[in-house]
This record gives structure tokens, sequence and C-alpha cells, in this order.
């Protein structure tokens, strides 16, 4: 291993992902001597750049973390030395010859590594994969390639770029990125789970009444209508995002901590639910809205969406797990752009207490007053637990306390950026926290035929103000299941 070397490409190089996360990432674990000794960092794009003119634009993206200014400058330089360009066609088995004899160069007869970062559209990630595998793969270690979603926009074309990718790789070099599996509080969920004996014997429809995915951003589109349009909210944020953290949230316990154990059980979960049906489902779009004298777009009005597109920038959804220690407990979630926060959380509502002692006695509302648990994935990341306490003093009055871990409190600490996690796992091996290609196909099984009907039935999304809390169709959905959508706007940011 000491004699390794690692060559990180980035397929893409001059992308949006690339100059926000990806070299930002990179930098930052070699801040933190996570890289291994020997690495080099290679942007591959169609552009003409030299090597200096990449190191000029790698360098506007890198950041330190506030507590860990010292030497920043000087270990931004070491790292800017190790970034090399190549100018090439995607489709080139040629351009990505000339791009292995550079990387054997540097490779100096060691062992050499080589992950490949497609930070490109999906249309071409085949012939990306195809040139890359034939042309420059290593040929004494290994070679893997991360993708990132879009993977296909529904069960059939998932499953063609499956196979396309699988004629140039083994399912073990793939590493298909989620980048929520790699922010700190999904992949905490799991401790908090099986480390702790007090939550486990209730995570199950005996007490949990339901469970809440709720993604928010107070942002539209803008400037993404072209790739937004063609996917839209469910594909963009639920199908993935959300349904993962679901399966974490609702699998059984793995028999160990290796990747393959973990992600046996998302699959046995995600393949244990119920067709998602229509009538569980609302859609949104958000629409133009003027607040204190400035207005705010609607999606269409985007230049690169279709006037009068029918995707959805909002949804909400009800789903449920046929299994013995789910069913019948509603699983909601909703996502959607352009409203009035940006917050992403986990919220478990359990069921009454038995029995009425309080509401009894002293006429307390109760009824509503269960307790909730509430993981609050970003921003302002905690965990707190809602009961109920009584006042102090000398009347017997009850209110609603949080027990509540703060992570800004608690941890001095910046909390490393999803894609740290996600690179340092790859480079390593580790698979735990990517996607298996039949936990792909299982999502996908969840949400196609819904998908499906959605256009060919072209249903009309509910219109709501851009920075308002969203259709209000959500809150009938839920109701429907007897659920009230957790208030975050009441709890938020004073926890
Ligand atoms: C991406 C979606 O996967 O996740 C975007 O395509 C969304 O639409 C983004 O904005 C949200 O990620 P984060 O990490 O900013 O919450």
């Amino acid at each position: 291993e000491h004699d390794s070397t690692v060559s990180i490409v980035v397929v893409g190089a001059s992308g949006d992902l690339a100059k926000k996360k990806i070299f930002p990432a990179l930098f930052a674990l070699y801040y933190e001597d996570c890289l291994p000794k020997h690495f080099t960092v290679f942007g591959y794009a169609r552009s003409k750049m030299t090597d200096a003119e990449l190191r000029d634009m790698v360098s506007r993206t890198l950041t330190c973390r506030i507590d860990k200014r010292e030497n920043c400058s000087e270990k931004m330089e070491q790292f800017l030395k190790r970034c090399f360009y190549h100018s090439g066609q995607y489709d080139s088995e040629k351009n990505f010859a000339e791009l292995d004899t550079k990387l054997r160069d540097h490779e100096g007869g060691r062992v050499s590594n080589r992950l490949f970062y497609l930070s490109i559209p999906p249309n071409i990630f085949t012939e990306v994969v195809k040139c890359a595998s034939k042309s420059a793969s290593s040929a004494n270690g290994w070679t893997r390639v991360i993708v990132e979603k879009p993977f296909g926009r529904d069960a059939e074309s998932s499953a063609a770029l499956t196979r396309d990718l699988k004629q140039y790789l083994v399912e073990d070099q793939i590493f298909r990125i989620d980048h929520y599996l790699g922010k700190e509080l999904v992949e905490n969920l799991s401790v908090l789970r099986f480390s702790n004996l007090i939550f486990e014997p209730l995570w199950s429809r005996q007490y949990i009444r339901n469970v809440q995915f709720i993604f928010s951003e107070d942002f539209g589109t803008e400037g993404r209508g072209g790739y937004f349009d063609n996917y839209g909210i469910i594909r963009d944020i639920m199908q993935n995002h959300l349904l993962q953290i679901l399966a974490l949230f609702a699998m059984e316990t793995p028999v160990s901590l290796d990747a393959e154990d973990v992600r046996n059980e998302k699959v046995k979960v995600l393949r244990s639910m119920k067709p998602l049906q229509l009538e569980n489902v609302v859609v949104g779009q958000y629409k133009s809205h003027t607040k204190g004298g400035v207005t705010y777009p609607a999606y269409t009005d985007d230049k690169t969406v279709p006037k009068g597109s029918l995707t959805p920038t909002f949804a909400a959804a009800a789903l449920f797990i046929n299994n013995a220690r789910w069913d019948g407990v509603p699983f909601l979630m909703k996502a959607g752009k352009a409203l009035h926060s940006k917050i992403a959380e986990i919220r478990v509502q359990f069921r009454h207490v038995p029995g009425n002692l309080f509401n009894r006695s002293f006429g307390t509302d109760l009824d509503r007053a269960t307790n909730e648990l509430v993981i609050r994935v970003q921003p302002d990341e905690g965990i707190y637990l809602k009961i109920n306490n009584k006042v102090p003093g000398l009347a017997m009055r009850l209110d609603r306390s949080n027990l509540n871990l703060h992570y800004a409190a608690r941890y001095s600490k910046e909390i490393p950026d999803a894609y740290e996690r996600l690179l340092l796992d790859a480079i390593e091996g580790e698979r735990r926290l990517f996607i298996r290609s039949d936990e792909l196909d299982a999502a996908w099984a969840l949400f196609t035929p819904v998908l499906k009907e959605l256009e060919e039935k072209k249903v009309m999304p509910e219109f709501y103000p851009y920075g308002s809390r969203g259709p209000v169709g959500a809150h009938y959905l839920a109701a429907r299941h007897n659920v009230q959508w957790g208030d975050i706007s009441a709890e938020h940011p004073q926890v």
C-alpha cells in the first residue's frame, strides 16, 4: 500500500459539481492528511486548458475550515501542485490513452490505482466509461468509477444504464453516489438505532405512529431548469435521497456493518414496500410571488423550462412497508423547492400514552402531545426528543419540552461535507454508503408506476407561491392517514 499511488480523474472538471463539491472535498481530505502519500488529481474535459489554468480555477473553489486556518494557504499551494489537466473528447479512446500516458508518468512505476469521478451529464456516462476502461484503466491496481444521479429516469432506463456500464465494469468498480448517505446525521442513524438500548425496542408499528421525511429548499431551480424539467422533484429528491434515509431508518439489524450486509437489509426493506399509488401522491409547482417589493419567479419563468410544463417542484407521498415491523405505519415524504425554509429532517411521531391519566385529571391536551423524535439532518444539525414535562411550581401543569442534542453546542467541530466522506470511502474501497444496483432497481420499482401515471394522465400540479409552505394538498394527504406534519417553523431555530 505504501508504494501505491492513487490518481483521481475528475471527468468534467469545469462543471458545477466539480467546482462546488469535488475539488473542495479533495482539498479538505488532503488537509486532514486523509489522502494517500502518492496521489494526483487530474481534470479531464473538452475545453483547452493548461495545468496552470486548471490550478487557478481549482484554487478559487478551495476554502479552509473555520477551525483550521493555520497553514491553510501553504497547504493549498501544495495541493494545487498535485493537480493537472488533460483536454480530450469524452468519446475518444485515443484521448484517454494520452491521459493514460500522463498518469503513468506520475505513477512512476508504482502500483497504480485509479478513481474516475464522472461529473458529466448522464447521456455520456457510457462513452466515458468505455474509453476510460479500454484506454486508461490501471494495469496493476484497482480502477473505480464514481457516478452520480440521474441513473436513468425510470426502471427501464436505469436498468439499461446499468447494463451498459457493466459491459465495461463489474459491479464492484461502480460507486453510485447518493450524497445524502455521506451526511453526518444520516450516517448516525444506525448508531442511534443500534448502539442505544432505548430506541430499538420502540422502533416498530407498536410504538411508532408515523414517520416523516422532509426536504425543503428556500430557492427555486433557477439556472438548472434544463436538467430539472426532465426529472422533477420525485426523481430529484424522493426516489433517492429520502428513500435512502427511509431504508436506513426502517431496515432490520444487519448481520454486520459490512457493505454487503447493510445493503442486503436496505434492499429487503425497499422490496417490502407497497407500490406507491397515485392517490397517495400530491404534486405542486411554484408560481411567482411578490413580497416586500421583490418579485420571485415562477418555475416556468425559467427560459430553459418549456412553457406550460407540469413538472412538479414539490411532492408529498404516503408510503407503506408490508412487513411485520411496519405494517400500517405511514411513512410520509415531503420535498419541495422554493418553499419558506431550507431544512432536511426526519420526524418520528410516537403513539399516545395509553390510559389517559393526565388528560383525565388535569384537562391537558395530551392527545396531540405525543412524543416526537426529530433528527435534523441540516442545517444546524441536531437530534431532539419532545417529551411532556411538568412545569415547575405548585400547580400540576404540563408542557412539552425538548431533550436536546444540538451539534453546534455539543461538538465544537465543523462537520465535513458529504463528499469528503464519500470520496474517502471510494478511495478506501468502502462500499457501504454507495448504492448497489439491486437497491437502485428496487427504488425505481417503487416509483416508476406512479411517475408514469403522473405523466400519462398529465396530472396538474397544485400551484404554490414562491417562498410559501407549499400546496395545501400535502395536509389533506397527511390527514387522510391521520398524520399532522411536524411544525418546523414553531421549533426552528430556537432548539
Ligand atoms: C441534489 C439535487 O441531489 O441535491 C438538488 O439534484 C438539491 O436539486 C441538492 O438542491 C440538495 O443537496 P444538499 O446537500 O444541498 O441538501
